[in-house]
């Protein structure tokens, strides 16, 4: 009997250890933002793709098809935000850090605004809700097939005559705002795409003479994955005044922060 109990207790054991690495390893995932993107970003998503011959983006759009309201701009952000909290993490700006945009376009009040970085059309749906009548967002996504996503989910949503997606790298786009897109000066930017396009693409912003005194710039992500030579550029130019709001990775309980920096001209 007491060697039964005794071969018995070996594989427990084994369980118990492989529960606590298991237990370990959410644990990492939750708190450290460089492992949850190894895990969500590489290995499960990659995983999930090749099983369900789809990508994540179309999973994502297809879940605001099936559970948000055709021209209901709430509801597909409710969406995005349900599935990419509860099913697969996604790279939207989220609710947390959605809420910090939301309060700056209302202070901007924009007639005109720009985001870098489209994405699925999170960021565009929530910016367009909060525009008032006759204004309009030119947003910048340099991947077709998120753009594809993007256009279907903006339409669905509703916002599809406030929101122009133009599809190409930042870098190409910014110096064609004014004539190919009329554009005079910008109220509002949202940088959301690469990181080390924050500073050239600020700094091409200005060239181009697509700032006036008083436009808002909010930046995504200063702290992760972080954007260091943007923090060091606008919080060292005489030209902006920053202010940052500490917030959370999207869907994570990993630090971010937004930096707000209004050009002085
Ligand atoms: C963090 S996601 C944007 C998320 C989106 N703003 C939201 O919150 O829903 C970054 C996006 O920027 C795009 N991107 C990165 N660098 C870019 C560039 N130089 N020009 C245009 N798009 C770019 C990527 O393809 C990606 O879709």
């Amino acid at each position: 009997m007491g060697e039964m109990l005794e071969s018995a207790s070996v594989p427990l054991f084994i369980v118990f250890i492989l529960l606590f690495i298991l237990l370990l390893v959410v644990l990492i995932i939750r708190k450290n933002g460089t492992a949850a993107l190894i895990w969500n970003e590489i290995i499960r998503e990659k995983i999930t793709n090749f099983i369900m011959n789809q990508s994540k983006e179309q999973r994502i759009l297809n879940f605001v098809l099936q559970n948000a309201v055709r021209g209901d701009p709430c509801s597909v952000v409710d969406a995005i935000d349900k599935y990419c909290s509860q099913k697969e993490w996604a790279m939207n700006v989220g609710d947390e850090k959605g809420k910090i945009l939301d309060k700056t376009v209302e202070e901007a009040n924009p007639s005109v605004a720009l985001e870098l970085g489209t994405y699925c059309g999170y960021s565009a749906v929530r910016i367009s809700r909060l525009l008032k009548a006759g204004a309009r967002l030119l947003t910048v996504e340099f991947n077709p097939e998120f753009a594809a996503v993007a256009k279907q989910m903006i339409e669905f949503a509703g916002v599809q005559d406030k929101v122009k997606l133009l599809e190409g790298p930042s870098e190409e786009i910014i110096p064609q705002l004014k004539k190919k897109y009329e554009v005079d000066t910008l109220d509002f930017v949202f940088l959301d795409h690469w990181k080390d396009r924050y500073t050239p693409d600020t700094k091409l912003l200005q060239e181009c003479n697509l700032l006036r005194k008083g436009s808002i710039l909010l930046a995504d992500n200063v702290i992760f994955p972080g954007a260091p030579d943007f923090l060091n550029y606008v919080r060292k130019s005489p030209h902006f005044q920053c202010t940052n709001y500490p917030s959370h990775l999207e869907y994570m309980q990993v630090e971010d922060a937004m930096e707000k920096a209004v050009f002085l001209g």
